[in-house]
């Protein structure tokens, strides 16, 4: 009998500031500036908590008053990937962080007929399979385009990777969890479920249209 992978449990930013800042980013009042701005500090945020688990080692270095043993990362390189268009608004606040990590994007659509995620656009770096990636979508729904990112992903050759989102709908965590039990969700909060049209209730609307101001 195969067993089954237990999925990883996700993890939900309960941090003060991350509570705040999600509050003002889901009103519908803040500006297209706004938005972009706290969509960048919370990217930050969940950055934070994504890279928990790098690996670091020991570095001896001089302080001006004496030598003492550090730590510097010592792991596999990073990868963000972005699930495009929304994706892009997540990646500024995470450079800020680690601007030394590669970036990658992968643009899916629908289709109609199939409900298959088809893959329009996707430039992953050459070493991808040597580093560890953060995909990086900011609102995750159903779960199909993340899921189908992720498929892509591991098949270019990556073993680690950690899924971050600003809000995620209950479907999706179960989707995700039941296609890719490995990768670890980060997320900002998870919402009460996705409406009709696919939109995560109470949630913020349309990520990528309030991020790039369009409708
Ligand atoms: N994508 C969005 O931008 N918003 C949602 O609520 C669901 C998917």
């Amino acid at each position: 009998m195969s067993e089954k992978t237990l999925p990883i449990p996700p993890v939900v930013l309960d941090h003060p500031l991350v509570l705040h800042k999600l509050t003002r980013l889901r009103q519908a009042s803040t500006s297209t500036a706004g938005f972009r701005r706290l969509t960048r500090e919370l990217s930050l945020l969940m950055c934070y908590e994504a890279t928990r688990d790098l690996v670091t080692e020991p570095v001896e270095i001089q302080t001006p008053l004496e030598k003492m043993e550090g730590q510097e990362l010592s792991g596999k390189k990073l990868c963000f990937i972005s699930i495009l268009r929304a994706g892009n608004g997540i990646l500024d606040g995470m450079l800020d962080l680690i601007p030394a990590a590669r970036v990658g994007h992968i643009g899916l659509y629908r289709d109609h007929d199939t409900l298959e995620a088809i893959e329009y656009y996707m430039k992953l770096p050459d070493d991808v399979a040597d580093r560890d990636c953060i995909v990086v979508d900011p609102m995750l729904a159903t779960g199909h385009s993340a899921a189908a990112a992720l498929d892509r992903v591991k098949a270019a050759g990556v073993k680690k990777i950690v899924f971050v989102c600003l809000l995620a709908a209950p479907e999706g965590v179960a989707w995700l969890n039941e296609k890719h039990p490995d990768v670890k969700i980060v997320t900002c909060a998870i919402d009460r479920g996705l409406d009709e049209k696919g939109y995560i209730r109470p949630g913020l609307g349309d990520a990528g249209d309030r991020l790039f101001g369009t409708r």
